[in-house]
């Protein structure tokens, strides 16, 4: 798989554009911006992308995909995204480990523990059209960028966890070969894979999917969602977003 990269100094959105190009024909590119002047988050939330951060979104044909890793599993290339990105941000983070952890969060974010409190470092949104065949995957990572302060608590950067800046292209360039490294390996080893670095397995939940909200302890994550032990019976969820919840709050 070959990946052609374009640099923009700034555009509304990387995945709008990417899905543009998709609609267009275009394939397995890169679209890189120094600055997204409407960065879209899950949900439909804001992502803030002032300059100092890594915004890319990859364009990936489906066909392609399921003929080249012989596999019909699209679902397999969100876990592929998050895996990568863990991979990437984990070698970044040497002197912070020796304080805190990294981990991914389900589905898609990369989370620090900074004095026991959660901080997203990275997020992931993907978007698929089935008529074209195409998958957008987008990729927000707090580099070097200030963050902003509606979202302070929640949320930090590489440069403010080892305290000082790092190449946005370098980085990307790690993501690169991480992902294409991870591209060929069958399901259950991008699974196990994952599942090593999950954060959300064994904690207590708050899974919010499009109909209802749904509380309970994850018992296991793979490709068709996450697992529940609820009050009412183990359930399955296979779209949601999910809150990790203290114990005290069941
Ligand atoms: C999330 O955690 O809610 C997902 C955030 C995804 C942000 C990235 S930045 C590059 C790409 N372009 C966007 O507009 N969003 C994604």
């Amino acid at each position: 798989m070959e990946l052609d990269i374009i640099h923009l100094k700034e555009i509304d959105s990387t995945n709008k554009y990417c899905y543009k190009l998709g609609k267009d024909g275009k394939r397995n590119l890169i679209v890189v911006s120094d600055v997204q002047t409407g960065g879209v988050g899950r949900l439909e939330r804001k992502w803030y992308s002032d300059f100092g951060g890594l915004y890319f979104s990859i364009l990936l044909d489906l066909e392609e995909f399921k003929k080249e890793c012989k596999n019909d599993n699209i679902g397999k290339l969100n876990f592929l995204g998050s895996l990568s990105t863990y991979e990437t941000l984990n070698c970044y983070l040497e002197d912070f480990k020796t304080v805190g952890s990294i981990g991914i969060k389900f589905p898609n974010d990369i989370i620090v523990n900074v004095e026991n409190k959660d901080k997203k470092l990275s997020g992931i949104l993907s978007e698929i059209n089935i008529n074209y065949g195409f998958l957008v995957l987008g990729i927000g990572i707090n580099v070097n960028n200030k963050i902003n302060d509606e979202i302070k608590d929640i949320a930090t950067s590489l440069k403010e966890l080892e305290g000082r800046e790092f190449d946005r292209f370098e980085i990307l360039n790690k993501f690169i070969d991480n992902f294409k490294n991870n591209y060929f390996l069958n399901d259950d080893e991008v699974l196990k894979k994952y599942k090593k670095h999950s954060i959300t397995i064994g904690k207590y939940v708050k899974v919010i999917t499009p109909k209802e909200e749904i509380k309970g302890t994850v018992f296991d994550i793979d490709y068709n969602g996450i697992h529940l032990a609820t009050n009412n019976g183990i359930k399955h969820i296979s779209v949601g977003d999910c809150v990790h919840l203290r114990k005290d709050k069941r």
